[in-house]
């Protein structure tokens, strides 16, 4: 779908057809960390509650015992427009445009409604989420009655009548049952002010939102409106040809999770913005967005589409990252779409993370936090596992309690706990950040090595540890045995347990005392990790040179993927999951993600082998995919593929690659995935404990590249021509 104009700071679209919506509401969806909406129009039609979505960080409710869903929050842009007595969605539209600006996150729509008898308005609204005050957006309407006098109805608040609609797990079932998640709303207006404090009914979880109006000295004579769930006023405004109409609804938004009296923090936060006006907040905005890109940006000699393409991968995962919230983190589709039910999954340690890491090291922080919060929630799983330790859930909201709902996956899809320690130990290795290692990490470590201490299964025969029931990121690998991406991280996570251990030993004797007591310490814990991390099956092929998949790959049945694969839509619409579960073929990278992911652990020559081996057998089917082959390919000077994966991942979303950014929104970890493609892959950034590398392998579409990036305290720019690279620390 090529419908959007694509500049280097902006995302176009000239188009209102009623079938590309959903998917220009999932493109255009705005976020800053605290709270996301997607790109729906203010004035739009509400056909269902839960379509015009509005969502906040960590904000979940039981949809029934044990299963949460991220709620859906009454929906504060909503602007009802009558012209002349009737709504404005019944009038003909022409010009349409909708620009997203990447440089101050305003999602701005322009059109012309022209009625019957020649009469016709020019609409326009913009809105933006603050970056400035995280619990603050704002939205304009202006309205330009161009060749009549007549008269304008204008009605706006929060709109708290608003559903879920729970998303199954399982991606071919569709629901059709919505829930009602909102209890009790209490909603008060006076004029050009008032707000609602809505609490659901099963947690009592509430969230307020407060509006302010600036008629612009207008002085209309506004009537409050307190409608069944709706808290707002309107107005009929007498208008003139040729005079533009502004109306300004800037918004506060509390939640149970900030602290005590959201509705009085609300309260007081809207009168800051009525003070402070949109033009005030926007410039605050702006001036917070040039500080993100200031660090996040990738500036490019390239076409504007793929430098407009880049911006837009780093502005969404910026826009739904908590940023500065240590108790939340980024779901599958972050704050744009209820699929997944809002879960946090590997995504975020092993596909976006990197992107902090290297720009944001306080964001990546705080993302980690995040799993050591749940650690307890963890440890508490482990134990339904009957196993010792912490085990990470699969799928994760607001508890370290497992949240999916499927058997193989939510059970045998372990290698997430592995994941985080990797995580942790990047963080380590580029931050350098000795008091997270000691109040945090160690005992993060510690417990998940516990956990795989006894996950895997002696075999006294052959004296080695199988890691049995066990699925890889290759979810058609079916429940398998010695997944060696699970492995493989697995003894990492015992490596990084013995070492935490030493160093707490060696360097804080007094907080290892406190914490070897804490988690009942036996001084025989790290043999029995390195019992396994030695014993553990890793199948190794020395004559293919071929790190082997799982003890089941090779005897799965070949399938040529050109025979069935015609475009980029996942084969399980095709071929029963069960069924492609035995074909040989892969959904996603899993052998190539490990080498993604440890380089240096690798020869070129393994990694040229299992290159040739496993990507003619990968299908794509997840979108996590397409970024990891686009690196690996550039690391194996596979050039031609390296620019083909690169395409497909950087306009994932933008040209709808996979036929499903209209109902189930932006793909976060392929976000996160194209940076990495872009930075490790092109620019062949890596950073570990031998220091910096860069050698650099750009696609002909990209003649220089610069960007920054943070290591052990200090930034650093990189610029990259065809001379080659140049890595110059900055003066702070
Ligand atoms: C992928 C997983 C991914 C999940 C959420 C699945 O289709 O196979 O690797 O974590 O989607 O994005």
């Amino acid at each position: 779908m090529k419908i959007l104009k694509i500049t280097p700071w902006t995302i176009g679209c000239a188009t209102d057809s009623e079938d590309t919506l959903d998917f220009r509401e999932s493109v255009f969806s705005q976020g800053n960390g605290y709270m996301g909406v997607r790109g729906y129009a203010p004035e739009g039609e509400k056909k269902h509650g839960f379509e015009r979505s509005t969502f906040l960080s960590g904000f979940f409710e039981y949809i029934k015992p044990g299963t949460t869903d991220m709620v859906n929050q009454p929906d504060f842009s909503v602007f009802r427009i009558a012209l002349n007595g009737s709504d404005v969605s019944a009038y003909t539209r022409t010009g349409y445009e909708e620009t997203l600006n990447l440089k101050d996150g305003t999602f701005t729509r322009r059109y012309i409604a022209a009625d019957e008898q020649g009469r016709r308005t020019k609409v326009e609204t913009i809105r933006f989420l603050s970056m400035d005050n995280v619990h603050t957006a704002a939205v304009r309407l202006r309205v330009t009655p161009e060749n009549y006098d007549g008269e304008l109805m204008l009605e706006t608040g929060i709109d708290g009548g608003v559903v879920n609609l729970p998303i199954s797990d399982d991606q071919l079932t569709q629901n059709v049952e919505v829930a009602q998640i909102w209890g009790p709303i209490a909603r008060h207006s006076s004029i050009k002010a008032g707000g609602l404090t809505a609490e659901t009914a099963y947690s009592k979880r509430t969230v307020s939102m407060e509006y302010r109006l600036d008629d612009h000295g207008g002085g209309y004579a506004w009537l409050p409106v307190l409608d069944k769930a709706f808290a707002g006023e309107k107005a009929v405004i007498p208008v003139q040809a040729g005079h533009t109409y502004t109306i300004d609804k800037l918004v506060a938004v509390y939640s149970y999770r900030d602290g005590t009296a959201p509705s009085q923090q609300a309260a007081h936060t809207a009168d800051v913005c009525r003070q402070r006006g949109f033009d005030g907040m926007l410039e605050d905005t702006a001036k917070a967005w040039e500080a993100l890109w200031r660090t996040a940006d990738v500036e490019m000699e390239a076409p504007d589409d793929w430098q407009g393409a880049v911006r837009y991968n780093i502005f969404q995962l910026i826009q739904t990252d908590p940023r500065s919230d240590p108790y939340a983190s980024i779901g599958a589709r972050g704050l744009m779409h209820g699929r997944y039910k809002g879960c946090y999954f590997w995504d975020t340690e092993i596909f976006m993370l990197p992107m902090f890491l290297h720009t944001d090291p306080q964001a990546a922080k705080n993302l980690l936090l995040y799993r050591y919060h749940t650690l307890k929630d963890a440890v508490d799983s482990a134990k339904g596992f009957s196993l010792p330790g912490a085990r990470y859930p699969w799928m994760a909201s607001d508890t370290g309690y497992e949240q999916c709902g499927t058997w193989d996956t939510g059970c045998c899809e372990i290698h997430i706990t592995a994941d985080i320690a990797y995580a942790v130990g990047r963080y380590l290795e580029l931050t350098g950040d000795d008091e997270f290692f000691r109040d945090c990490a160690a005992e993060m470590l510690i417990q998940t090595a516990r956990y795989w201490t006894e996950r895997f299964t002696y075999d006294p025969v052959e004296d080695r540890y199988n890691l049995l029931f066990v699925k890889g990121p290759d979810e058609y690998c079916g429940v398998t045995v010695n997944n060696l991406y699970t492995v493989w991280l697995a003894c990492e996570n015992l490596k990084a347990a013995r070492d935490a251990v030493t160093r707490m030993q060696k360097e804080y004797p007094q907080e290892w005392k406190a914490l070897a007591e804490k988690l009942a310490f036996r001084p025989e814990e790290p043999a029995a990790w390195a019992e396994r991390m030695d014993k553990a099956v890793r199948r190794y092929d020395e004559g293919r040179r071929l790190w082997i998949q799982d003890d089941t790959f090779e005897k799965l049945e070949p399938l040529n993927p050109a025979d069935y694969k015609e475009d980029d839509i996942p084969l399980y619409h095709k071929i029963s999951y069960d069924r492609l579960q035995r074909y040989q073929v892969l959904k996603q990278a899993d052998v190539l993600m490990l080498m993604a992911m440890c380089p240096g652990d690798f020869t070129m020559e393994q990694k040229q082998a299992a290159w040739a081996y496993y990507e003619p057998k990968t299908l794509h089917d997840s979108t996590l995919s397409f970024g990891i082959h686009a690196l690996m390919a550039a690391r194996v000077e596979q050039r031609e593929a390296a620019e083909r994966y690169f395409e497909k991942s950087l306009f994932l979303d933008l040209q709808d690659v996979m036929k499903n950014t209209a109902r189930e929104g932006i793909h976060t970890a392929a976000l996160g995935a194209t940076w990495q493609a872009l930075i490790f892959g092109f620019a062949g950034l890596w950073i570990d404990s031998d220091g910096i590398t860069c050698t650099p392998c750009l696609p002909k579409q990209i003649r220089k590249m610069r960007f920054h990036f943070a290591y052990l305290g200090r930034r650093y720019e990189v610029r990259i021509d065809e001379k080659g690279a140049v890595v110059e620390a900055l003066e702070e």
